[in-house]
């Protein structure tokens, strides 16, 4: 797998990375995508003052100089799969595309990431608690984990 990333523009105070991976190896694959975003907490904050993932990040020490990281697209496999499009999922590929990002989290010292994944995204759940984070609403399909 090939990966290229640029900073794109995004709303203030949003500093955001777009990610392309590619299959050089194999042709017939499609190319794959993500986005991951970065916020210091207290600006997050104002703009999600009710949220529970708010509540949740400070309860766990999260401080408003930190950084927070947000995967905010994650489709390493492709777009338009379907959850019964399994032909080119459980390859390792999101887990490699999850290590791209998590270096750069690591880089910038964030201090929490999270995701909220889309409805019925059970295999991005999955793989999202096989990666440690935590779910805090069942119905918003909402992610977090402390680093
Ligand atoms: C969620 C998603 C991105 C996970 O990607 P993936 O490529 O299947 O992820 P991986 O293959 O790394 O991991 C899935 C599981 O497959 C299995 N697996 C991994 N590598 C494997 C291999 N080489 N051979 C066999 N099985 C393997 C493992 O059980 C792995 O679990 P682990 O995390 O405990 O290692 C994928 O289901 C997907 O593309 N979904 C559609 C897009 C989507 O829903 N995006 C989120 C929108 S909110």
């Amino acid at each position: 797998m090939a990966h290229t990333e640029e900073k794109i523009e995004w709303q203030n105070p949003v500093d955001a990375i777009q990610y392309h991976f590619t299959f050089p190896e194999n042709p017939e694959r499609r190319p794959g995508d993500a986005q991951l975003f970065f916020y210091v907490f207290k600006d997050f904050m104002p703009r999600n003052r009710q949220d529970l993932l708010v509540q949740q990040l400070e309860g766990a020490g999260v401080q408003p100089d930190d950084l927070l990281a947000h995967i905010n697209e994650f489709y390493p496999n492709g777009r338009g799969l379907k959850e019964e499009d399994t032909a080119s999922m459980a390859k390792g590929v999101g887990s490699q595309a999850y290590e791209i990002l998590m270096q750069e989290v690591t880089r910038r010292g964030a201090k929490a990431i999270y995701a909220v994944t889309a409805t019925g995204r059970k295999r991005m759940e999955e793989f999202l608690k096989r990666k440690g984070f935590n779910e805090i609403g069942q119905e918003r399909g909402l992610f977090y984990k402390i680093l």
